[in-house]
């Protein structure tokens, strides 16, 4: 059973295997722990069997009108099972005392926001692929 948990307190490096597929520097699970503690919601899908945590999204907010939706991601052989939108749906309602929530993603992911009532707009990025790890804390010499 899939069960779900809005803070990252008790969780362990060793339960945040697999995350960041496709990305060619990824995080270590130490750094995956770093980035939850340091957002300002989170919410994780934890397999209860294993005790793993097979889904997580996070949230960055100023707490008065803005929100942005940085990272999303449900482990390969947990997806289309309606984790993902289970995880976007209790981020929303914990933001919904916000004006603007924000989401920055590739064009075939557009329809699954669609599906968690997002529409589409328009955005840019920058992206440092040399800070793509997280390895580097700021303000660290490169
Ligand atoms: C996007 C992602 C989080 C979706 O998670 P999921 O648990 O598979 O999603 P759900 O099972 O809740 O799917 C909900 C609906 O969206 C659809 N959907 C899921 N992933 C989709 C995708 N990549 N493209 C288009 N539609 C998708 C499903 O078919 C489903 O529709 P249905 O209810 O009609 O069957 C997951 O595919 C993932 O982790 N992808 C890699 C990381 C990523 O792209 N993250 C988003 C970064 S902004």
């Amino acid at each position: 059973m899939i069960i779900y948990r809005d803070s990252y307190q008790g969780i362990v490096p060793e339960q945040l295997h697999g995350f960041f597929v496709g990305w060619p520097n990824r995080p270590t699970p130490e750094t995956h722990l770093r980035l939850l503690q340091g957002s300002d919601a989170v919410v994780l899908a934890i397999d209860n069997s294993t005790e793993c945590v097979v889904g997580f999204i996070t949230a960055i907010t100023d707490g008065v009108l803005s929100a942005y939706i940085p990272l999303l991601e449900v482990l390969p052989e947990y997806q289309r099972q309606g984790i993902g939108s289970e995880l976007v749906g209790r981020m929303l309602s914990r933001l919904s005392n916000l004006y603007m929530v924000d989401v920055l993603c590739d064009s075939d992911v557009i329809p699954f926001y669609a599906k968690c009532g997002m529409r589409p707009a328009t955005g840019v990025m920058l992206r440092n692929y040399a800070a793509q790890s997280g390895c580097q804390r700021a303000g660290e010499d490169r």
